[in-house]
C-alpha cells in the first residue's frame, strides 16, 4: 500500500505532480478559460462579492495565506485570512457580499467547521476547498471545489497542500474571469502556466538528493529558521511547521523584511537558515532585498540554505547550500518552492529516528475544537 516507499509521506510527496495535474483536470477548457461547474455560487453572485475571507488551520491556513496574494492581485477584492480557531470568537464582520472560503483536507476539522457555520449564520456564502468527498465541511457549505490529491495517509500534509494551492489559484482566476478585471491578459498567461506546472514539480522531485544529504547532516541541530517574502513568506511558515511536527525541532518562519525588527538577534554561528528567494524577474525589488538579507545573516555566521530559481546567479556567492527550483510566475512559486522543504523535514525526521507518518501527539484529522 506504500507503493514501494518506506513511508506514506514519501509516497505522497512523490505523488504531487499527479495530484496537481488531477486537480486541474477538466477545469481549464481548450480555449484556456476556466470552467468550475462545481462552484454552485452563480457568476452574478460572485460579481457582487466585495470581500473574501479565508478560514483554515495549520497547513491549509498557509495555503490560504498564499491565496490572499493571488486573490487580491487578480481580482482586486480585499481578502483576509484567518485561523479558523480564532475567527468566530472575535465577532468578525460578515454579510451576504462576503465570500468565505474554508480550506480543509479532511473536511472534518472542527475549528474550520465552526468558523463556516458562523459565517453562514451571518448570511455569507461559503465555498469549501476540500479533499474528502462527502465530508462534513463541503456538505455544510454552499459550494465546493474538490482537490484531487487522493487519500492522504501521513499525518503531515504534503500533496493536499499543493492541491489546495491549485484550487485557490483556480478560484482566484475564476473570480477574476467572471468579474472581468483589468488583468485579463495576465490571467490567460497564468492559466497556461498553471497547466504546465505539474512538470515543474516533477523536475524538483528529481533533484532532491542533495537536500536529503543536507538534512542528514543537520540532524543534530536544535533550531532551523526559515525566511521568505511575498508568497515565499507562507512557504517559510509551512517549512517551519513541517519541521516542528516531524523532526520535533524548534523551527520558525519569518517574513524576511521583519528580520531587522527582531529575529536577526537569533542569528549565531552555524545556525541553519533556509531562505526562499523570489524570482529575479517579476517583482525584482523583493529579490534584491532578500539577497541583502542573505548577505546580512551570512555575515553573522548563519549557514545559508538558499532556495532560488534556476538562472538566479545573484544568490550564488552567499549560499552555503543552493537548491534550484524551476522558474515560474511569481504567484505560482510556492508550488515548487514547498517541495524541497517537505523533503528536508521528512529526511531530517527519519535521521532523528522519528516516526514520520505518525508524529507524536498529532492526529490526522482534528475533530475537537
Ligand atoms: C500539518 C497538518 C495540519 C493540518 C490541519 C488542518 O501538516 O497536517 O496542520 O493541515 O490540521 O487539517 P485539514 O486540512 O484536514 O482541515
Amino acid at each position: 500500500e506504500k507503493g514501494g516507499y518506506d513511508y506514506f509521506m514519501l509516497k505522497e510527496i512523490a505523488e504531487q505532480p499527479k495530484a496537481v495535474a488531477d486537480t486541474l483536470l477538466g477545469r481549464i477548457d481548450a480555449s484556456g478559460s476556466l470552467t468550475l461547474d462545481e462552484v454552485r455560487i452563480s457568476a452574478s453572485e460572485l460579481r457582487e462579492v466585495d470581500k473574501v475571507v479565508i478560514v483554515a488551520c495549520g497547513t491549509a491556513f498557509h495555503a490560504g495565506l498564499i491565496a490572499k496574494y493571488a486573490i487580491e492581485h487578480w481580482t482586486r477584492i480585499p481578502c483576509e485570512v484567518e485561523l479558523a480557531s480564532e475567527f468566530r470568537y472575535r465577532d468578525p464582520i460578515l454579510d451576504a457580499r462576503t465570500l468565505v472560503i474554508a480550506i480543509s483536507q479532511s473536511g472534518e476539522t472542527m475549528d474550520t467547521l465552526m468558523a463556516l457555520r458562523h459565517a453562514r449564520e451571518q448570511g455569507s456564502k461559503v465555498l469549501a476547498i476540500c479533499n474528502t468527498n462527502g465530508s462534513t465541511i463541503p456538505r455544510e457549505s454552499d459550494a465546493v471545489l474538490y482537490t484531487h490529491a487522493g487519500p492522504e495517509v501521513a499525518v503531515a500534509s504534503t500533496k493536499a497542500f499543493l492541491t489546495q494551492l491549485v484550487a485557490c489559484y483556480l478560484v482566484a482566476l475564476y473570480l477574476g474571469q467572471v468579474r472581468g478585471t483589468k488583468w485579463g491578459d495576465e490571467i490567460q498567461a497564468v492559466i497556461r502556466d498553471l497547466s504546465q506546472i505539474a512538470g515543474a514539480v516533477e523536475r524538483v522531485l528529481e533533484t532532491m538528493e542533495p537536500v536529503r544529504e543536507l538534512a542528514r547532516a543537520l540532524a543534530d541541530k536544535n533550531t532551523v529558521l526559515f525566511l521568505g517574502r511575498h508568497v515565499g513568506y507562507p512557504v517559510a511558515l509551512e517549512g517551519a511547521l513541517k519541521l516542528k511536527e516531524l523532526a520535533y525541532m524548534h523551527a520558525e518562519g519569518f517574513a524576511a523584511g521583519e528580520l531587522k525588527h527582531g529575529p536577526i538577534a537569533l542569528i549565531e554561528e552555524d545556525l541553519p537558515v533556509v531562505v526562499i528567494v523570489p524570482s529575479p524577474r517579476g517583482r525584482s525589488v523583493l529579490h534584491d532585498k532578500i539577497v541583502s538579507n542573505i548577505q546580512e545573516i551570512r555575515a553573522r555566521g548563519a549557514r545559508t540554505i538558499v532556495i532560488a530559481e534556476e538562472g538566479d546567479e545573484a544568490v550564488v556567492p552567499y549560499a552555503d547550500h543552493l537548491v534550484r527550483i524551476p522558474a515560474t510566475p511569481t504567484l505560482l512559486q510556492p508550488l515548487v518552492a514547498t517541495v524541497p522543504l517537505q523533503v528536508f523535514a521528512c529526511e531530517l525526521a527519519t535521521a532523528r529516528g522519528n516516526e514520520v507518518d505518525q508524529p507524536r501527539n498529532l492526529a490526522k484529522s482534528v475533530t475537537v475544537e
